[in-house]
């Protein structure tokens, strides 16, 4: 892609919200209208096999297109190489072991599973999302529309993909936003189902890619590197605000409590409000089943394990201090987001770390000790199911996708 077209585009989503809301309007409406036609009409793949080696070659020269304008650092830690060499990685053991899609639905969620955040990430700023309708993930779907033309992809496919991007971050009631061209847009939940209660899959593939890498010890890693800057969140179904101190403090408390403390949720009761709602009662666990249910009770349980170490606070001496923050320090930048992105996200919330009270390192280093443990057994769970997969994870942008095991 020419460094022109981004930067039109860029201005188009960063100073155009209207034009741009209204081609997000459109894809849905044709999306939701027709979806059982389109997805009908499409050139029926072989088996799952020819559904990766599609998948392949179209994130591969979605990529390739990207290398030139994007630049790595301009997206968010958490949301970069790190997250979309996850996202890539869950998407093809996936691909292997979730039995009974059918192979479009491999293909199309594989590249929408991928992509959902890269693409947009370098666009929008991820912590605008109150201010705006179209936020990263409508940013992503407009850049692969874009993308799509360029390297010559089917448009009904193109659709399919952009609109499972667009609907990945199923945000689930409508949120008036005054945005900055000053205009009140209302934004709506991307249905998961059809009108007569069929599930979406491609949609729902590319939330799986996507939700498997918020929870276990790599979510840890990732939510800690968003806190460099103090910043709006979504949680318990709305945005509240997110700053290092009162963030870190070792608190895990209920709802309601959470809701009456203008500080906001704590790492903790963040991450503990996700593990709860990954469960088939809520609308985020409904559609599990098979492979991708199982993986995601051992991440649930992963994380289980590690916030359990924030009731154990450990002394630690200053030799054992230093080692575990080195080796925290150097997990952060070379696996959960590595890249210079990383490093610098990591030496700033080094310093931030230090100005803690005491009391709260403590229990801090109970869970970092446990975060690092159970990333060793996600890690190498991760290499035993790609060991099955025989394809090659070498990408344009991020290079070898297996870097973050
Ligand atoms: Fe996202
Ligand atoms: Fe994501």
């Amino acid at each position: 892609m020419k460094k022109t077209k981004l930067l039109e585009l860029r201005q188009l989503i960063n100073n155009d919200e209207d034009k741009a809301w209204k081609k997000i309007i459109s894809l849905r409406r044709e999306f939701e209208r027709n979806f059982r036609q389109i997805f009908a009409s499409l050139e029926l793949l072989r088996d799952v096999r020819q559904a990766i080696e599609k998948a392949n070659e179209v994130i591969s020269a979605s990529l390739e297109v990207m290398c030139d304008p994007v630049k790595i650092d301009e997206m968010e830690p958490g949301h970069a190489i790190g997250h979309l060499s996850r996202d890539y990685l869950h998407a093809l053991i996936l691909a292997n072991h979730q039995q009974s899609l059918d192979p479009r639905i491999v293909y199309l969620g594989m590249v929408a599973g991928t992509l959902h955040d890269t693409l947009g990430s370098a666009l929008v700023k991820r912590y605008a999302e109150n201010q705006r309708v179209i936020r990263h993930a409508e940013a992503s779907a407009l850049m692969f529309l874009e993308i799509s033309k360029i390297i010559g992809l089917d448009c009904r496919e193109a659709m399919m993909i952009a609109y499972s991007i667009a609907a990945h971050t199923h945000y689930l009631k409508r949120h008036k936003v005054v945005c900055t061209d000053g205009v009140i847009r209302t934004t709506r939940p991307y249905p998961d189902t059809l009108q007569n209660g069929l599930p979406i899959y491609p949609v729902i593939f590319t939330r799986w890619c996507d939700r498997l890498d918020l929870i276990g010890p790599c979510y840890f890693g990732r939510h800690y590197l968003t806190l460099t800057n103090d910043h709006k969140d979504y949680n318990l179904n709305d945005f509240c605000q997110i700053k290092y101190h009162s963030h870190m403090r070792p608190l895990n408390r209920t709802s309601r409590q959470i809701k009456l403390d203008p500080n906001g949720p704590t790492f903790c009761e963040h991450l503990q409000s996700i593990i709860e709602t990954q469960i088939f009662q809520s609308p985020y666990g409904r559609y599990d089943y098979g492979f991708v249910m199982w993986l995601r009770e051992q991440l649930k349980a992963s994380e289980k394990r590690i916030l359990k170490g924030f009731e154990r606070p450990t002394a630690l001496s200053l030799r054992e201090e230093t080692k575990l923050l080195n080796n925290w320090n150097g997990w952060l930048a070379t696996k959960v987001e590595p890249s210079t992105l990383g490093v610098k996200a990591s030496e700033i919330l080094h310093e931030k770390f230090l100005g803690l009270p005491q009391e709260t390192k403590t229990v801090w280093y109970s869970a970092m000790s446990s975060t690092l443990e159970e990333y060793q057994i996600w890690s190498k769970q991760m290499r035993k199911f790609l060991d099955q997969v025989s394809f090659c994870r070498q990408l344009p942008l991020l290079g070898e996708a297996t870097n973050v095991l």
